[in-house]
């Protein structure tokens, strides 16, 4: 990837695209607009829009394209759990305080809604991110259902009212395929991972069949930052360990942490790759990561660094040997290609733009 990383291996902007953005003077805190398109009178769907990206991305079309109307639909969170003991959907209406577009109550997997969807709304785009994003739900019947057989029904609403859909598939695909990871080359190690190559597959024949048809899938790999503290347990581990440090404790990290290596890709860059897809340069299925990996131990580093302590680590056996990815890394060229799409934060910068939001949401939501 040329061009994308500056000297000593950080990821550098680049001056690619038209507007403001890439310039070298943007700053790390820096909202950015990731396409001229005003989206004016546009009808956006987000799925699963009470959850971390969706709801993200609902404040980014607030922010920076308010003439777009918004309609988030979610689940929301329940009391119910899965077997292994989380929430059965993580959706929080936390997530959409301030939110001013329309918000409805709606599972994927019922017809009812999907004819609500079908019929009252003509949509430009539809963001689908509703799912079990669960890795360790065991679940099968669920999972297919929820992720898969809803995506076709999502996929045929989008044919009906010639909408672009852009929807959210998983680094999980790749299980323990070898590095860099590249699409075509899937070997996904549990249910969910096996789901998300489900909806490739479908969204593959979609394109094919469709000639007209706008689609893009991403393949999304460690995803962390703003608005994922409510999936609790399956929120990054960056969250996680960063409210362990500001308890007084060591950080609490599996054994051999320093050779676990995951491509980390922070929020804002995904909700780049989102932007981007609304005009790819071709349908297709796109890895969304940073294509570097990184070490969990890298990520306790960082963060007793940012928040000035030196409390040494609490190493505890992994449990999931056998289902676990021990070393992602996306190979990103053919996003750049086709999207645009070009990575702003290194672990590092996404750790240092999320402390400050770490450090309220402990003081608000953990330590109270
Ligand atoms: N966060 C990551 O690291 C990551 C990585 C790869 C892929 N993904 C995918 O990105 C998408 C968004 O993930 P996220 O991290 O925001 O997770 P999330 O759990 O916060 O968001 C998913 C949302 O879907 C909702 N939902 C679940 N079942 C539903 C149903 N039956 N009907 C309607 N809504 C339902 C949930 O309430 C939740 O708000 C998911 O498809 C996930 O699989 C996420």
């Amino acid at each position: 990837m040329p061009g994308i990383f500056a000297k000593g291996g950080r990821l550098a902007p680049i001056n690619r695209c038209t507007c403001q953005r890439f310039s070298d003077n943007w700053h790390l805190g820096d909202k950015m607009q990731y396409t001229d398109d005003k989206l004016v009178n546009k009808v956006i769907l987000i799925t699963g829009g009470a959850g971390f990206i969706g709801s993200s991305l609902a404040f980014y079309f607030q922010e920076n394209h308010p003439a777009a109307k918004v309609v988030v639909v979610d689940i929301f969170r329940g009391v119910k759990t899965l077997s292994n003991g989380n929430l059965k959907s993580f959706g929080h209406y936390k997530n959409l305080v301030g939110f001013k577009g329309e918000v409805l109550y709606g599972d994927i997997n019922e017809a009812a809604l999907m004819e609500q969807l079908f019929k009252n709304y003509r949509f430009d785009y539809i963001f689908h991110q509703a799912a079990i994003s669960d890795t360790t739900a065991l679940e099968q019947d669920l999972m297919i259902q929820t992720n898969v057989n809803a995506f076709k029904r999502l996929l045929d609403i989008a044919v009906s009212h010639k909408a672009g859909m852009i929807y959210a598939s998983s680094g999980a695909v790749y299980g323990n395929a070898p590095s860099p990871q590249k699409v075509g080359n899937e070997l996904p190690q549990n249910v969910y991972g096996f789901s998300k190559l489900m909806m490739d597959n479908i969204a593959k024949e979609y394109i094919e069949k469709n000639k007209e048809m706008h689609l893009v899938g991403l393949r999304y790999f460690n995803v962390y930052g703003s608005r994922e503290f409510f999936k609790n347990k399956t929120a990054s581990m960056v969250v996680q360990l960063g409210h362990q440090i500001l308890s007084g404790k060591a950080p609490r990290l599996f054994e051999g942490s320093d050779k676990i290596l995951r491509d980390f890709i922070y929020i804002e860059d995904v909700i780049q790759a989102n932007i981007r897809a609304m005009h790819p340069a071709k349908n297709g299925i796109f890895n969304v990561g940073t294509g570097k990996a990184r070490s969990f131990q890298d990520i306790a580093n960082i963060l007793q660094k940012e928040l000035h302590t030196n409390y040494g680590n609490e190493f505890i056996k992994n449990p999931f040997i056998g289902q676990y990815q021990f070393f992602t890394q996306a190979d990103i060229s053919p996003t750049v290609k086709a999207l645009d799409y070009h990575p702003r934060f290194e672990l590092e910068d996404g750790i240092e733009a999320y402390i400050p939001e770490i450090k309220r949401l402990f003081q608000d939501e953990v330590a109270r």
